[in-house]
């Protein structure tokens, strides 16, 4: 018979020595912080921007700062020459402190407080993504003649972080919002989209580009001759289970590219957040229980969903692993706070840990330090960049 926990157990830890062997820099660190801690590779993340950019040739990437906005994570982006999409005025002030030019940012988050869209425009930064006539209205009041393009809703099915719901129009509502934005003195200069994060669905691209392309020569029929195509985010990354390469997302989307686009838009820009920097942080947490509890073996550790690990939640799954040797169990694992939301990840498959073990959440780079609070009064993971 399959032993599926040993099969989980042996990927893990194939997961966790590739990672150790690839980034060894890491790998003589995580024996040692003081836990909890994400420890991030910055030679891999700037690898990983020209791995992205290799892939998609002729693509401008921003680098979606919500993911993991460490400075010295922006830094090492800001030295390979990466764009940054900005949601807040703190995550524009960090850009812009590294010296990036304002040309190098935007912002697509379709919803924008007034006071962001100012600052933004105070600091030379005019390009932003509309999704309604009121944010078109705001737009025009507070930084008249910036540039907008509108997000058009797409299908996120199979993506494990669906975003499409909240966001998003469907295509006659998106050409009324381009001519509006110009009637208000705007200008509107393209279509953005988003597949839904860690998107292990091609059809999800094809028809976002389909759709686009379809509204931009309806637009252009209407004299709005548009420039830019936003692809947004989507690339996956390995977590538990296996992603799509970003070689292939890169080759089908240029393919699709060159069936819906033969003219070329001026420029094509992404945003991937989790695709950057994703595979390149790993998360150290201690044991500081365990309990049997009916029939079930729990581990509790001393990092939880309200301190970095929230996308488990939504179904994140990471491989972990310990360095312990001996039978495999089938573990629940508890986080660090009284919250009986706070449950990591259930049937995880390891030998037995004593209290005081390192566990270790592998691809836990994206959207875990920033989506921590100090709950209970458990501290965030500190984030730490070898
Ligand atoms: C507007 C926008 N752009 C880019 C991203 C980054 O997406 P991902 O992390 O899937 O690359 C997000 C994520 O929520 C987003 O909302």
């Amino acid at each position: 018979m399959i032993d599926h926990g040993r099969l989980q157990y042996n990927l893990s830890k194939r997961l966790f020595e590739e990672f150790t062997k690839d980034h060894p820099k890491v790998a003589e660190v995580i024996c040692k912080v003081n836990t909890p801690a994400l420890v991030m590779d910055l030679e891999g993340i700037k690898r990983r921007y020209l791995q992205i950019r290799y892939h998609f040739p002729g693509v401008n990437v921003y680098y979606a700062v919500k993911a993991n906005d460490d400075v010295e994570v922006l830094k090492a982006l800001a030295s390979v020459g990466s764009g940054f999409e900005v949601a807040s005025i703190e995550e524009l002030r960090k850009v812009l402190d590294l010296g990036v030019s304002s040309e190098k940012v935007i912002s697509s988050n379709p919803v924008k407080p007034e006071e962001f869209i100012d600052f933004a425009s105070s600091q030379g930064v005019n390009r932003f993504a509309v999704d309604s006539h009121t944010e078109v209205d705001k737009i025009a009041r507070i930084a008249p003649r910036s540039r907008v393009y509108v997000r058009i809703s797409v299908p996120n099915e199979g993506s494990d972080w669906p975003l499409s719901r909240k966001f998003g129009v469907d295509l006659d509502t998106a050409l009324d919002i381009l001519e509006y934005s110009k009637e208000k003195g705007l200008v509107p200069v393209g279509i953005t989209f988003h597949v839904g994060s860690q998107c292990n669905n091609l059809r999800n691209w094809f028809i976002a580009i389909k759709r686009s392309a379809d509204l931009w020569e309806r637009a252009k029929k209407k004299g709005i001759r548009l420039q830019v195509l936003n692809m947004g985010g989507g690339i996956p990354v390995r977590y538990i289970q296996e992603a799509l390469r970003i070689e292939d997302v890169g080759y089908y989307i240029s393919g699709l590219m060159k069936k819906y686009f033969p003219e070329v838009p001026y420029e094509i820009q992404i945003e991937p957040g989790r695709g950057v920097v994703g595979d390149q942080g790993i998360l150290v947490a201690r044991v500081i229980g365990k309990a049997r509890r009916g029939e079930e073996n729990w581990l509790y550790v001393d990092t939880g969903v309200f301190n970095g690990l929230a996308e488990t939640l939504g179904g994140i799954r990471y491989p972990v692993y310990c360095e312990r040797e001996g039978k495999i169990k089938e573990w629940v694992i508890g986080g660090v706070s009284c919250d009986s939301m706070d449950v990591i990840a259930r049937n995880v498959y390891l030998p037995e840990p004593q209290v005081g073990d390192r566990i270790y959440f592998l691809s836990a780079g994206a959207y875990t330090s920033v989506y921590a609070s100090n709950f209970n009064g458990f501290p965030r993971p500190q984030v730490i960049v070898v």
